[in-house]
This record gives C-alpha cells, structure tokens and sequence, in this order.
C-alpha cells in the first residue's frame, strides 16, 4: 500500500493542534497525546489472519486447541505444580503472575494441549506477542508429571513453533529457561533453539539464586538451514 502523502498528514495534524489547542494543550500534554495514539494504532493493527483459523494443530500423539473458560481451573492446578509454575514466572522479578492475569493479557496467545482422545495435557503459549516486530516469547508445559519424558512437550512444542511462524507471522521466538533445565534446554535445541546468553543469577526462587538461559529461533535463518 502506497504511504499517506505528507499533506495529507499535515492537514490532520493541523485540524488535531486546533482542536487541542481548544482544550489548552501543553507541549507536555502533545508528548502524551502521541504516545497514546501510537499505543493505539499498534493496538489497532490485527494479528496476521489465523490464530482462530488455524486451531486446532492435529499432531500424531498430541492435539493443540483453544482455551475455553472451563480450562481454568486445571491450568491453575498445574501451574501451581512445584514444576509447572515456572510457565507462569515472570522472567526479569522471578515473581509469578496468574493463570487469569496470563489468559486475560491481550498481547498472550495460548493453547491447550490434549491427547487425540481430547484429555487435556499441557498448555503452550506465546508471551508478550510483539506484532510490530514479530517476535514473541514461548513457554510450555506437559501439566500431567506421568506424561512427561515420552515426547509428548517435544511434539507439542513443534507443532506451536509451527503455529507461531505461519498462522502468527513470528520472525523470531525467544524463551528463557534455568539452566538446570537440561529436559527443556535439550527440547529447545531439538526445535532449532539456540543459546544466545546467559543472564547469570537472574531469578531468586526458594532463596537460591539460578542463571537462566536466553534462546532464540531466527525464523530466517531456520528457512535458510543455517
Ligand atoms: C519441559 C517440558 C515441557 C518437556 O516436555 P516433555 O514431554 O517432558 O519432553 P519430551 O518427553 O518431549 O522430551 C524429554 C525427554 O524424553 C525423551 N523421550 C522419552 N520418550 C520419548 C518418546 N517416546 N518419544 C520422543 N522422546 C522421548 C526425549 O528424547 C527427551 O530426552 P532428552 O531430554 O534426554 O533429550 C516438561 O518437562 C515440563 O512441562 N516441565 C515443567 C515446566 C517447564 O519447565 N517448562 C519449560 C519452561 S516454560
């Protein structure tokens, strides 16, 4: 699409300084003014078509489909899991947030995983969603302990990569783990993850301190086979 001639704009931006200059705006209150408009517009713009469409991702061992409000309450059972409610840390306080904060974030995309026979396993998400630059974080979880080490978060994880490049437009997919979470960081690697640092005693949990590791996925450069 063709830019918006510059006269154009500047018509509109003479109509908006007369308007607001009838409410007695500031140059503070202009600073302001463009920064909601710009929160606005990036909120305005929609996702790529699909995130609905696409749903569910039909696997050979695993399914992914939407949340549905009656979900609730098992992901809370599993987030609260001494090892699922790292799905639900916040990376940068180590602090957790909730299930509802998680499904109720705009800029979240999750998915529920289940067997083909529909029971519901795990949970894949996609954190913070930037669509201006097509990156996003992810985060999984198998929720069931006695279905975890078969393959089944491998798969998973796979099929949400999948979904994140080419029903959301992702460019790059980044996560953090513990380091200590070889299964994770091994999973990752399977997917094409690579580490790209290690933020040393990042988070606090349980009194210790623990380094995470940032990963990333370059969509590019997976289509390239660098
Ligand atoms: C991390 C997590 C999602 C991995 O899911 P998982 O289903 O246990 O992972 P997989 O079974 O696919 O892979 C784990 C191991 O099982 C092996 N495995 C066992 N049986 C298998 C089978 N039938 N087919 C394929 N792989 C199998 C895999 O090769 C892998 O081995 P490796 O780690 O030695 O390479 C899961 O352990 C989990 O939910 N952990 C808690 C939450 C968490 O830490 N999430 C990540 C941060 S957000």
């Amino acid at each position: 699409m063709a830019p918006i001639p510059d006269t154009t704009l500047r018509a509109l931006a003479h109509t908006l300084l007369t308007q607001g200059a009838s409410y007695g705006f500031g140059f503070q209150d202009w600073v302001r003014f463009v920064s909601v408009l710009l929160d606005e517009a990036l909120e305005a713009r929609p996702l790529p078509q699909a995130s609905a469409g696409s749903l569910p991702l039909l696997g050979e061992h695993v399914q992914v489909r939407t949340v549905l409000p009656t979900d609730r309450p098992l992901l809370q059972a599993w987030c609260t899991d001494p090892r699922g409610r790292y799905f639900l840390s916040s990376r940068s306080t180590g602090s957790a947030h909730s299930v509802d904060e998680l499904l109720d974030d705009p800029r979240s995309v999750l998915g529920v995983v289940t067997l083909p026979s529909g029971r519901p396993i795990g949970l894949v998400g996609y954190l913070q969603v930037d669509r201006e630059q097509g990156r996003a974080e992810l985060r999984k979880l198998i929720g069931e302990p006695s279905l975890r080490g078969r393959g089944l978060g491998t798969e998973a994880a796979r099929l949400w990569v999948g979904h994140g490049i080419h029903a959301l437009g992702l460019r790059k997919i980044f996560l953090y783990t513990l380091a200590t979470n070889s299964e994770n960081v091994r999973l990752n690697q399977r997917l094409g993850f690579r580490v790209e640092g290690v933020l040393r005693d990042e988070v606090v949990i349980d009194d210790v301190a623990h380094d995470l590791l940032r990963m990333g996925l370059v969509v590019e450069a997976l289509t390239a086979g660098r």
